[in-house]
């Protein structure tokens, strides 16, 4: 589904390149999440999946990026639009501005699209109800919580029908209520294992608990690539300036103080942690 090789780009005028020579292939249906620390190269890459690189950005892109068979550089940003969606950490800046309601928020790409009115209403019912917002549908965006304008911004981009979203850190700016709030539609989404999922996140207990795979960057190269129980419980993760999760890190600590587990290995999630303390 997302197929890239030897992707290597710098931003216009930048010395060293954003990402580096980076190759990977992510099947249809995975729910991958991409870590790494400030500055690794996590917004870029989903810039790269979504178009925006080189389209919008320009500077210079060597190698094949290809979402759903279709040349990410020759293809336009509007012909990539109905292929794969992008989510932006800042639920504000993604409100169209144009619409008065949820409701017409979420009709506005489909309108784009020239999607017939008939067709329309119950694809926008269906997406209302899965981000839970369909209490607010006759609402302005403008007086949603962030967690609810972040679950209109995902709900805005599905109801295309994409066959890849991308969402770079699509919590950063909420606060745990409204992120959680996010996450159980994410959650939603990844067990229908049906969309291809590409997320950059820094929050890793919630790359731990649904990610199908990890990737880690680290200056622009890929440097791990794995299931998130051994990728995230991995002692190389503070090479890449990345702290582990709470779990691995109580686990750690007790093995230090002299802890003998049944199993060894290391948890990255809750139900791991209780697994390991029992
Ligand atoms: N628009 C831009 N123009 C020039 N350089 C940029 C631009 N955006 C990012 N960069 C540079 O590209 C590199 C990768 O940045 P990127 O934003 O992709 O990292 P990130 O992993 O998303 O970081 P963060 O965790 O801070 O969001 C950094 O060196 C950054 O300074
Ligand atoms: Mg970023």
């Amino acid at each position: 589904m997302i197929q890239l090789t030897n992707v290597t780009y710098s931003y216009p005028r930048a010395e060293t390149p954003a990402l580096h020579d980076l190759s990977l292939q992510i099947p249809a249906g995975q729910f991958c999440a991409v870590i790494g620390a400030n500055g690794a190269g996590k917004s870029t890459l989903c810039a790269t999946l979504a178009g925006f690189v080189p389209h919008f950005y320009r500077g210079k892109l060597s190698g094949t990026a290809k979402v759903a068979g279709i040349d990410i550089a020759g293809s336009s940003l509007a012909e990539l639009a109905g292929t794969v969606g992008l989510v932006f950490s800042n639920p504000f800046n993604q409100i169209t501005g144009a619409r008065f309601t949820v409701r017409e928020e979420v009709a506005f790409g489909l309108e784009n699209m020239g999607v017939p009115p008939a067709e329309m209403a119950p694809r926008i019912d269906e997406m209302l109800r899965f981000a839970r917002l369909s209490e607010q549908a006759d609402q302005s965006p403008y007086a949603l919580s962030g967690g609810q304008q972040q679950r209109l911004a995902i709900a805005s981009v599905l109801v295309m029908r994409p066959k890849v979203l991308v969402l770079d850190e699509p919590t950063s700016q909420l606060d745990p209520i409204g992120s959680r709030e996010v996450f159980s539609v994410l959650r939603d989404l990844a067990a229908t294992d049906e969309a291809t999922v590409f997320l950059a996140e820094q929050k890793l207990e919630w790359v731990a608990a649904f990610a199908d795979r990890v990737l880690v960057l680290h200056q622009g190269r890929l440097v791990a690539d794995g299931p998130p129980a051994e990728i995230l419980a991995s002692p190389t993760l503070s090479q890449y300036g990345l702290e582990p999760t709470r779990y691995t890190q109580a686990a750690r600590a007790a093995l230090g103080a002299g802890f003998r587990p049944q199993h060894p290995d290391l948890p990255v999630t809750l139900e791991q942690a209780v697994e390991f303390f029992r």
